[in-house]
């Protein structure tokens, strides 16, 4: 079986359930949004994002608004080690649907703990911190080694001007550390976001480490399936572990439910589709993230 990216004769859930359909409809039928990656300059911009924010999902907390209003239209932000606002590159960030999409799954599903791999500027940090809200004795962890080295710190600044009264923790490491010192501390969580670098074998490693963590009926959400290496992965994982794809708006990420324990035979394999080259440049780059190819080769490129 073969992932593909358009879903639009799948079944769509969210439009039959009366709680999230309100908020939840499909990027389609939302009429025209603003590119979020145009260059910010007026007054009228920065309205259309929070509005767009709303729109895509009216549950947000009225801080986790602004605060993401913010975000999303900031040039620059400031961070832990920096003294001044540091530019930002705009593109390893989520998206506003994906965002709201993820934070409408994880209430839905009602996520007490949920972990990352993949902190950046904490774009996806604060849409999963905001669905903890209404839940007692919540937990996010973010895994990644640089944020503050490449990142400045930035996710960190957000995370506590957000101020949302979940714990939170950050694992200053390489997702496989880190991923299998909770695996040894026999942590558990029932979502988990896999962001961070994107080469077939550290989505493979993510996703099996991860696993461990997810309990049956746990959710995992993989993003940039627009990629050939993420796809070829998510292809693989799809085709041989239990599991079921979970069906949501959102093209550019894969979201699974776990559906049991691995009960497979050691000799268990089923062949799986292998996408594209290993040419970089000759991948074909999905409507959302048309440009920057280079720059997120450079970002994700860096090796554990
Ligand atoms: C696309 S960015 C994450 C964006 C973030 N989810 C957001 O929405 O703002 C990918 C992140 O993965 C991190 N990363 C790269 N290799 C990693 C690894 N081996 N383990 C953990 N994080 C890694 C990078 O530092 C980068 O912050």
């Amino acid at each position: 079986m073969a992932i593909k990216l358009r879903q639009t004769n799948r079944p769509q859930p969210w439009l039959a359930d009366p709680a999230p359909a309100a908020n939840m409809v499909p990027p389609k039928d939302r009429g025209p949004v603003v590119n979020q990656d145009q260059a910010v300059t007026t007054q009228s911009y920065a309205i259309g994002i929070r509005e767009q924010i709303i729109r895509a999902n009216s549950h947000l907390h009225k801080d986790t608004v602004d605060l993401l209003a913010e975000m999303y239209r900031a040039d620059a932000l400031q961070g832990t080690k920096s003294r001044r606002p540091v530019p930002l590159n705009k593109l390893p960030r989520i998206l506003i649907e994906q965002g709201a999409t993820m934070n409408w799954l994880m209430r839905s599903h009602s996520v007490k703990r949920s972990l990352e791999v993949g902190f950046a500027y904490g774009f996806s940090t604060i849409w999963m911190l905001d669905a903890l809200r209404p839940r007692r004795n919540a937990l996010h962890v973010a895994i990644d080694p640089y944020e503050l080295s490449l990142w400045h710190g930035i996710g960190l600044t957000q995370v506590e001007r957000l101020a949302s009264g979940v714990r939170f923790e950050w694992i200053e490491n390489f997702s496989i550390h880190a991923l299998s010192d909770l695996i040894r501390r026999n942590e558990k969580f029932d979502f988990i976001f896999i962001d961070g670098n994107h080469k077939f074998d550290d989505v493979i490693v993510d996703f099996y480490l991860s696993n461990q963590l997810l309990l049956p009926g746990g959710l995992v959400a993989f993003d940039d399936m627009w990629m050939n290496s993420v796809r070829s992965a998510t292809n693989f994982i799809v085709n041989n572990l239990a599991c079921e794809i979970v069906p949501q708006p959102v093209e550019n990420m894969l979201v699974l439910r776990k559906t049991g324990y691995d009960t497979r035979d050691w000799r268990h394999f089923n062949t799986f589709e292998v996408l594209g080259s290993s040419d970089f440049a000759e991948q074909e780059p999905a409507a959302s993230k048309p440009s920057g190819i280079t720059r997120l080769h450079r970002v994700f490129g860096k090796s554990s």
